[in-house]
């Protein structure tokens, strides 16, 4: 593999955390001040090289393909009155760009929303999104970072990220034993240990770069408790040799804006840098 070229976007889950705004829209249509969740995650893939995005998506909510279809009858609008800064807002996707939607049908977890996308990423390695995840670039694209250390190491490579000990129960751990760079093999993986369990406090967040081997592994992954296929199931599977995946740590901050609290925290993080609105945040926050 010399580049990789596809991302594939999970955005089919519940949100139930966030209900009832996700009740007719994805959880990934959340804004961070006036840009969904989504729009960055696809900025930060096409800037990694990525020309072909894939979401997958909940066959009832329809708002992520509006908002990257164009809409001429608006920005012919906008360019008549002048307005060129609003029709820049309006361009969400470059045009040589491909997209694709494929329907999960059923919520069944993250392994069966990556499984969906077998038949249009075939025999390539892929990178997967979550864009729940939001990753604050600081000069380092999360996806290019991944994407490169995948090349490095002809292997899947998934991020992770020391998380604290009353979170390991809700991440993906790894065990990576001593570690001795920022990108190192894998020795085991297991879904939402215990702590007593749990074989690290590295947490896999949502950054991933795959070999495709994983569509086979998925599609012989057995549910879980719950009814749902989980990627890190099918991921422990690809331990089965070795040197075939490594953990790399992210140079980017990252906010779980899955719930409630991670969402408040990247907004007001991103509001406290917004050349627009930082100072009157900044004097809010002070009269608080
Ligand atoms: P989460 O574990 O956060 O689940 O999914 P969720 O359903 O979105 O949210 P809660 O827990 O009910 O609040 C992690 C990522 O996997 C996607 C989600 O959209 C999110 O990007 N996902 C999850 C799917 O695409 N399909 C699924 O069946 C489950």
């Amino acid at each position: 593999m010399t580049k990789i070229t596809k991302a594939v976007f999970p955005v089919g889950g519940m949100g139930t955390r966030f209900l009832p705004a996700t009740k007719s829209t994805p959880k990934e249509m959340l804004p961070i001040i006036d840009k969904p969740l989504i729009q960055y995650a696809v900025e930060e893939a096409i800037e990694a090289g990525i020309t072909t995005l894939i979401f997958i998506t909940s066959a009832s909510k329809h708002s992520i393909s509006d908002h990257f279809d164009p809409l001429p009858m608006l920005s012919e609008k906008f360019e008549k009155a002048g307005k060129h800064h609003l029709v820049k807002k309006l361009q969400t996707l470059p045009i040589n760009i491909t997209r694709m939607f494929v329907p999960q049908g059923e919520p069944l977890g993250l392994g069966h929303a990556v499984l969906q996308a077998k038949e249009i990423v075939g025999d390539e390695y892929f990178s997967v999104i979550l864009a729940d995840d939001f990753i604050k670039p600081n000069g380092h694209n999360a996806t290019k970072q991944l994407i490169d250390a995948a090349i490095s190491k002809q292997a899947s490579v998934i991020s992770v990220e020391e998380v604290p000990d009353n979170r390991v129960s809700q991440y993906g751990i790894v065990d990576i034993g001593t570690a001795t760079s920022e990108i190192n093999s894998i020795l085991s993986i297991v879904e939402k240990p215990s702590l007593a369990d749990a074989p690290s406090n590295l947490g896999v967040i949502g950054r991933y770069v795959l070999s495709p081997k994983i569509f086979e592994l998925l599609e012989n992954t057995q549910s879980d408790k719950g009814g749902e296929i989980q990627l890190t199931d099918a991921l422990a599977q690809l331990l089965n040799k070795p040197n075939n995946l490594y953990a790399a740590t992210l140079n980017g901050k990252r906010y779980d804006c899955g719930h409630k609290l991670g969402y408040l925290q990247a907004s007001i993080d991103s509001a406290l840098e917004d050349k627009e609105i930082s100072d009157q945040v900044k004097e809010f926050i002070k009269n608080i």
